[in-house]
């Protein structure tokens, strides 16, 4: 049933999600030097933004039928996307931010051609809205790197 990859999908992303928000907190909380200011409120920002994007994929699961997952070992279960304990010099912290946000991407984009396939005009439309916003955060990670 196409529902359940489209579920399925969505259950990754969120796991990813999760993981990434995390990230961004941990990075928010240790990072350290000139910028310190400039980078601490950005990454408060967008953990902000990322609970919301957490929010709308778990609910998305659960209007089609399926299970937002529930516990943080389902996360971790479920997630590509590795976890940070180190605490990297700024410009590596950021890049890791890039990396990883350029793979959730590529995963959406994958779900939203899934999607298409199914016929869920729906979750193709908040996807597209969803690597919209994305790819241009990403575009301002890379500014920062160069
Ligand atoms: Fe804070």
């Amino acid at each position: 049933m196409s529902d359940k990859i489209i579920i399925e999908g969505l259950q990754s992303l969120q796991a990813d999600a999760t993981v990434f928000y995390h990230k961004l907190r941990h990075y928010h909380w240790h990072v350290h030097g000139p910028k310190f200011f400039e980078i601490h409120a950005k990454l408060e920002t967008m953990y902000d933004h990322w609970a919301e994007v957490i929010d709308a994929l778990a609910e998305r699961a659960v209007m089609i039928g399926g299970k937002a997952l529930p516990t943080m070992k389902d996360v971790l279960s479920r997630a590509t996307l590795k976890e940070e304990s180190e605490i990297p010099e700024l410009k590596e912290m950021v890049a890791h931010v890039a990396a990883d946000l350029e793979a959730i991407i590529q995963e959406a984009r994958k779900l939203k051609a899934a999607a298409e396939k199914a016929g869920d005009e729906d979750t193709v439309a908040m996807l597209d809205e969803f690597t919209l916003t994305e790819s241009k955060t990403l575009w301002m990670l890379r500014a920062f790197l160069k």
